[in-house]
């Protein structure tokens, strides 16, 4: 893989790595489809990362389908599929992690500690081995994509992060792996997590600021839905992942819920207009 990536890139060739876990749905083939349209190659890893899980997270039964997953990319027209097997990624003696400070610390880092040192150290060896121009990620883990483009300005690698929006179900439930683990109660119950964004959405439209306002009006949706716990609803900078308690600069309205024993997250991306006055642009 990276003899082939070298080789691309030598001879100026655009390669685009699209970094999956596997298990792939329309939000990833959109990344796949933009790579296709910017890359001359596209590469796209399939690798559920065991770093990236804590000990009591869903590693063993994360959803593994690579035959069903090889197809679909077989007909988005990816050049090549990298697949390693854990013992490849991570053979015996493996003793050096990439840890992203302060950033990783907070909101999914908080919950899930480890988290993203293991997605930060298995992104930098999958740039190392695929030698990929540009990588593309999607805004629905939106800390994730930001952490990843700080190790990139810190450590000064040598390819370009492309953000892309969330791909959503028509009824708004943003698509992730971790949706198949939903019953048909559940799979109902998860439209809690867009409909507090849209509510934050609409308060924000009609000229609410007040941050605190915001998270209390998406508590009490939470409170409205029994079969989901809410595990934090919060609004921050979109640079420093900070709370804030006023929009005046590119925000994240950022949710993390339990469904059930399913744990999902979804965001609303809010930046002031460019024409000017106190309006916002919502990117859902
Ligand atoms: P995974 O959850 O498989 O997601 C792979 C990529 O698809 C990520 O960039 C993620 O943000 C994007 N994605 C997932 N659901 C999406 C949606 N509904 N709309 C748009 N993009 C979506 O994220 C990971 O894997 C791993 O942490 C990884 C980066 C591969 C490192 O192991």
């Amino acid at each position: 893989m990276q003899e082939a990536g070298r080789l691309a890139r030598a001879e100026n060739k655009i390669v685009g790595l699209v970094p999956t876990m596997g298990a792939l749905h329309a939000g990833h083939l959109a990344l796949v489809e933009r790579a296709r349209r910017e890359c001359s190659h596209v590469v796209t890893s399939i690798f559920v990362n065991p770093t990236q899980f804590g000990p009591k997270e869903d590693l063993a039964k994360y959803p593994r389908t690579f035959e069903a997953d090889s197809q679909k990319l077989a007909e988005a027209g990816v050049d090549a599929i990298f697949a390693p097997q854990p013992a490849e990624v991570y053979p015996p003696g493996f003793r050096t992690y990439v840890n992203v400070e302060g950033l990783s610390d907070r909101l999914e880092g908080r919950s899930r500690p480890g988290h993203f040192r293991g997605v930060a150290t298995v992104v930098l060896k999958l740039f190392e081995i695929c030698q990929p121009t540009y990588a593309y990620f999607g805004r629905k883990d939106a800390q994730q994509v930001r952490i990843i483009s700080q190790m990139v300005r810190d450590l000064n690698l040598d390819v370009e992060i492309v953000v892309c929006p969330i791909v959503r179900e028509t009824d708004g439930l943003a698509l992730s792996s971790r949706n198949a683990y939903l019953n048909a109660e559940e799979r109902k119950a998860a439209l809690v997590l867009s409909r507090a964004l849209t509510s934050a959405r609409d308060e924000l439209e009609s000229g609410i600021r007040d941050t605190l306002a915001l998270q209390t009006t998406m508590q009490r949706i939470f409170a409205a839905e029994p079969r989901a716990a809410l595990d934090y609803a919060e609004i921050v900078d979109a640079d420093t992942f900070e709370p804030v308690t006023r929009i005046s600069r590119p925000a994240y309205v950022l949710i993390a819920a339990f469904v059930g024993k399913t744990r999902l997250i979804d965001n609303l991306y809010v930046e002031p207009s460019k024409t000017g006055a106190d309006e916002l642009e919502f990117h859902l």
